[in-house]
């Protein structure tokens, strides 16, 4: 029997102020002592100057505490403090605020918080995680989505290598998406984060596995990603354009319960090895993997397309991916992002420690045509 398992749990308020809506949320689920985990470099800003005066407004008697130490890229110790930091405050929830730095850790804090002697890298899914404290999670900016994820990557210290914690216990109880959390994201981090969330979509729905309804999510999440996206970037201030982004972040990250592609497996050594921002990293490697796909499955891209309103419909298959794949590549280049890797500093003699590690990445293998380690390599020359 193949059988299919469709999810989609997370209660999800959107809106323009909708951050608004948190105390009367915290009330409703019996939350008093509040956890927020964020990075330090949100503290200054006025999306966290907005949750200090929402949180400060809650009903007396509520207090709420504060852990703001989280790395870019998280490590095993950002998880431990905030930990030990909801222990010290004697805290019952967890309020992940900030990127997916933040909110990965956020997440992840829960599993010390249950279980105080875990090593992380010793984490096992089929023990009980049952009855972690709940997690709001509130993203600053529209990418990852890790707000509607169940997992969370950290990496070890002893090992340097990221840890991916998997579970459905680590879903949020709660998601706020407000746009006015996302307004002072710069132009460039817009557009980086949001071709990650195209990219998400695109992935998903390429990918082999039988799921119709996060097919249905990402072809929607495409739609909105190139009507949104450059609006967002353009005008940083357009609250309709950024509030959209958020929701089409959510809904790739959503569809990607489905599963990923090669052009993640080439994203994350570019990240780890050469310093490149993830969605960075995945805007320049899309296309080339586009390219790869459709000329192994023709007609691969057509549904992608006209996501995209390219009249696509009847034209030939390999015209209906060569269009589209051009569309993604002008949309890039419309968002302000460079169009090769060596505009971000990547050498050619990086190619073989890259696609080494690229072939030990698991999204690959729900690519819809398989790779091998020659062809990561050859795929990054053709997006270098
Ligand atoms: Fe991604």
């Amino acid at each position: 029997m193949n059988l299919a398992s469709f999810s989609f749990p997370t209660t999800t308020l959107s809106g323009t102020g909708a951050l608004a809506e948190l105390p009367t949320r915290l009330t409703r689920l019996g939350i008093r002592r509040p956890l927020v985990v964020t990075d330090g470099g949100l503290i200054a800003t006025d999306a966290f100057r907005k949750l200090q005066q929402t949180l400060g407004a809650s009903e007396q008697g509520k207090t709420w505490f504060l852990h703001h130490g989280v790395h870019p890229n998280p490590i095993e110790s950002d998880v431990h403090e905030s930990a030990d930091a909801f222990r010290s405050g004697a805290c019952d929830a967890v309020i992940a605020f900030g990127g997916g730095s933040a909110l990965d850790v956020g997440k992840a804090a829960r599993l010390l918080i249950k279980c105080p002697d875990l090593k992380l890298a010793e984490f096992r899914y089929e023990d009980d995680w049952s009855g972690l404290p709940p997690l709001i999670a509130i993203p600053t900016t529209a990418g990852t989505g890790s707000e509607v994820g169940r997992s969370s990557v950290v990496t070890i210290t002893t090992t340097q290598r990221k840890a991916v914690l998997f579970h459905p216990e680590l879903l949020a109880k709660l998601v706020i998406l407000d746009a006015e959390l996302t307004r002072g994201l710069p132009p460039k981090l817009t557009a980086a984060t949001g071709l990650d969330a195209l990219t998400h979509c695109i992935e998903s729905f390429t990918s082999p596995n039988f799921h119709p309804l996060c097919d249905g999510i990402a072809l929607e999440g495409i739609h909105i990603v190139v009507e949104a996206l450059p609006r967002a970037v353009r005008d940083g201030n357009d609250l309709d354009a950024r509030g959209k982004m958020l929701v089409a972040a959510a809904m790739g990250a959503i569809a990607f319960q489905k599963d990923l592609g090669a052009t993640h497996s080439l994203a994350h050594p570019l990240s780890t090895l050469c310093g490149l921002h993830h969605g960075t990293a995945n805007a320049l490697c899309l296309p080339a993997v586009m390219k790869f796909n459709a000329q192994r499955k023709p007609g691969l891209y057509r549904r992608v397309g006209i996501a995209c309103g390219l009249d696509v419909v009847a034209c030939p298959a390999a015209e209906a991916d060569a269009r589209t794949i051009s569309f993604v590549e002008k949309l890039t280049v419309e968002v302000g992002l460079g169009q090769r890797l060596r505009d971000y500093g990547v050498k050619e003699e990086q190619f073989d420690a890259l696609a080494a590690q690229a072939i030990l990445d698991g999204c690959h293998q729900t690519n819809p045509v398989p790779v091998t380690q020659d062809d990561l390599k050859t795929l990054y020359r053709a997006a270098w």
